[in-house]
C-alpha cells in the first residue's frame, strides 16, 4: 500500500513496531528458556511483562488515530531474532549463552528505543497527545532495560571468558 501522507507513514510505523514487540516477546520467552545466569532470568521476565503493557499500549495509540491494530512484518526485528538465535545455538557454554542472550537483547532494545523516537515525533506532528505520553512511556522501559543490561554485560562477558 502507498504511503502518502504523515499519518498513513505513522501507523505503517507504528504497525511495524507492533509487530516488532509481538516477535521480541515470543524471542524473550525462548532466551529465557536458554538463559543460565539468575539475574539475566530476571530481567528478561521483568521485561516481558513489560511487552505486554507496551503492546497495550500501542493498541491505545491505534484507538487515538482511529485505526484497528495491525501488525506488520517488522523485518528489522525479524533479521535480530534470527541472529540471536543462530549464535545461541552454536555458544558453546551457557555462559558464552548468557553473554550472547544479553548482548541480543540490548540490540534489541536500542532498536527499538529508535523506532519510538521516531513514532513520537510522528505523534507529535499529528498531535495526538496520549500517543506521545503512551510512545514516550514505552521508550523509557526500553531505555532502562537496555541500561540495566549493559551494566550486567561485563560480568557476563567475564564468566564466559
Ligand atoms: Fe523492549
Amino acid at each position: 500500500m502507498p504511503i502518502t501522507n504523515s499519518k498513513e507513514k505513522f501507523v505503517h510505523e507504528l504497525a511495524d513496531m507492533y509487530d516488532a514487540e509481538h516477535q521480541f516477546l515470543q524471542a524473550m520467552g525462548k532466551m529465557r528458556d536458554m538463559a543460565s545466569d539468575q539475574k539475566l532470568q530476571t530481567m528478561l521476565d521483568e521485561h516481558m511483562q513489560q511487552t505486554e503493557e507496551q503492546i497495550s499500549k500501542l493498541e491505545e495509540v491505534f484507538a487515538e488515530v482511529g485505526e484497528e491494530p495491525k501488525r506488520q512484518q517488522c523485518m528489522g526485528a525479524k533479521g535480530l531474532i534470527e541472529e540471536a538465535t543462530s549464535m545461541m545455538q552454536e555458544a558453546g557454554s551457557p555462559e558464552i549463552r548468557d553473554a550472547v542472550i544479553a548482548g541480543a537483547a540490548t540490540k534489541a532494545e536500542h532498536y527499538e528505543m529508535v523506532g519510538y523516537a521516531d513514532l513520537i515525533d510522528g505523534a507529535e506532528m499529528l498531535k495526538k497527545r496520549k500517543s506521545v505520553r503512551l510512545l514516550t512511556e514505552n521508550r523509557e522501559q526500553e531505555s532502562s532495560t537496555a541500561r540495566r543490561l549493559e551494566r550486567l554485560a561485563p560480568r557476563l562477558g567475564k564468566a564466559a571468558a
